[in-house]
């Protein structure tokens, strides 16, 4: 039997062909563009999702006997606002997870609304990123097509719609859109309130492995596949990543170094951050879990890559970077290019170099952006470590951590061991794991992971770099407390 996954990501669409012992038999990648239309506004248009996906399964099963497919499952990027007309039509590119113009919206939610309410309401508080701001920005900004939306949909939801011709959503991606009562599982007919929607406007809510329904027989004929085979609701890219790498079921931890960078702390029991610095969500194992997110990790080093650097030798340009200078770098960066989520919720925060002399060499600067982003990273694990949350290993995942010198940057400014997964396919995985268990190849999601995930490799902490670390570290969170001010004032 077969299955396929999908990470719906922000820069491409990835899709797994994995058979029912869990080996990757096939995998396609297809790209398409991301737009910053104003500066902290990120969008993309869905078509480009589904046209991904039209052209990336009959590829992906190139080969193979596409009648053994049972099952499709799909992580996606999260919070990203699709709106829907009423003949399905959608009414505008979709709002990106790391779009920053709703700091008006944001102000209001947590200030006038208030965050004890928020939270209370829906387990968490306002960030740019996550729907419900975004859709009080189009009440404000676009009262036409706010007036003409049928139907609010994420966008792996809008994926599954395509496919299946059924407008659904799971628990774990629909507590990112500050609509879902997150404690009880249900939409909150308050925040329901508070944007000016009903709840007829909301997709049906279910479990991530549950099928939400069978392909549509054009989409199958378009697909090459059975019009038998089954497409479960997926879940957030995040908690499909984390299944994917087996952090299910209670006190997992899982890091991942993509687009964004976020830490996933996986239990069996609800539970709130006090500060609202870390997202209380679903996971889509059934149980839920505590998430710190920042919004630009390893696309830190893609933009100083790419962008600066003008080169894609990735491994040449860390090579440069030796043993004996782990610790000792002189430079840091802040890796807010975006704004910033968690742990500061600050959307005019900014990227920043501090430190630099007239020796800082180019390797010193890509140094510095790889400690940079653990360092930010680490800024969430102390807010889980003060909650009480024994965090003693973590799972890494994600395209940053396919460096070497980048897991032992990380392992040490946290100072724990990081487990590698023996498939590094992240929410990709998870999503075709989730298919599984909707097509009955396993009894639950926990049951999956025990029997699919396996380590690869430990990247164990030095107690000596750590202590090295630690005293960096030390140094770079006093640097945005004495940025804060300054940041709003030079937008
Ligand atoms: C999580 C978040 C990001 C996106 C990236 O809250 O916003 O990790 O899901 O795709």
């Amino acid at each position: 039997m077969l299955y396929i996954g999908i990470d719906l990501g922000t820069s491409a669409c990835k899709l797994l062909l994995v058979d029912g012992t869990g080996q990757v038999q096939n995998t396609v990648t297809k790209e398409y563009p991301l737009s910053f239309p104003r500066p902290g506004w990120s969008e993309q248009d869905p078509a480009h999702w589904r046209q991904a996906v039209l052209e990336g399964v009959p590829e992906l099963l190139t080969g193979f006997d596409a009648a053994q497919v049972k099952g499709i499952g799909c992580g996606g990027q999260m919070h990203g606002l699709v709106a829907l007309d009423r003949t399905d039509a959608v009414l505008r590119p979709a709002i990106l997870w790391n779009d920053g113009r709703t700091a008006k919206e944001v102000d209001y939610l947590n200030g006038i609304i208030g965050r004890e309410k928020l939270s209370q309401y829906t387990a968490n508080i306002a960030f740019a990123g996550f729907t419900a701001p975004k859709l009080l920005w189009m009440r404000e900004n676009e009262p036409e097509l706010f007036g003409q939306i049928e139907k609010i949909m994420l966008p792996k939801d809008y994926l599954v719609y395509c496919l299946t011709g059924v407008h659904a959503t799971d628990y774990s991606d629909a507590s990112g859109m500050l609509l879902l009562d997150v404690a009880r599982k249900r939409w909150s007919a308050e925040m329901c309130g508070i944007c000016g929607i009903t709840e007829k406007q909301l997709p049906k809510l279910r479990e991530s492995w549950e099928p939400v329904g069978t392909l549509l027989p054009d989409i199958a004929r378009a697909l090459g596949l059975p019009e038998t085979v089954i497409v479960c609701a997926g879940a957030g890219d995040n908690a499909a990543a984390a299944v994917g790498t087996g952090t299910v079921g209670n006190g997992g931890c899982n890091i991942s170094l993509g687009t964004s960078g976020t830490i996933f702390i996986s239990s069996d029991c609800f539970s709130v951050d006090p500060s609202n610095a870390l997202h209380s969500f679903a996971h889509a194992d059934g149980g839920y879990h505590l998430m710190g997110c920042m919004l630009s990790a390893a696309s830190c080093n893609l933009w100083l890559m790419e962008d600066i650097f003008k080169t894609q030798d990735y491994a040449g340009e860390q090579a440069a970077i030796t043993q004996d200078k782990l610790g000792r770098n002189h430079v840091f960066f802040l890796p807010y290019l975006m704004g910033e989520r968690s742990p500061i919720n600050d959307t005019d925060a900014r990227g920043c170099f501090i430190g630099m002399t007239m020796d800082t060499s180019r390797a010193d600067l890509l140094q510095a952006v790889l400690e940079g982003v653990s360092f930010a990273i680490r800024d969430s694990f102390e807010v889980a470590k003060s909650l009480g949350i024994d965090i003693p290993r973590s799972m890494l995942c994600g395209g940053g951590s396919k460096s070497g010198l980048w897991r032992t940057i990380l392992a040490n400014v946290l100072g724990i061991p990081l487990d590698i997964p023996a498939t590094e396919q992240g929410p990709g995985y998870g999503g075709a794991m989730l298919a599984m268990v909707a097509a009955g190849q396993f009894p639950t999601v926990q049951a999956a992971a025990d029997a699919l995930v396996q380590t690869a490799d430990t990247v164990e902490p030095d107690p000596a770099l750590t202590a090295l670390y630690d005293a960096r570290y030390q140094q770079f969170r006093k640097i945005y407390p004495a940025c804060k001010t300054l940041f709003p004032q030079l937008l």
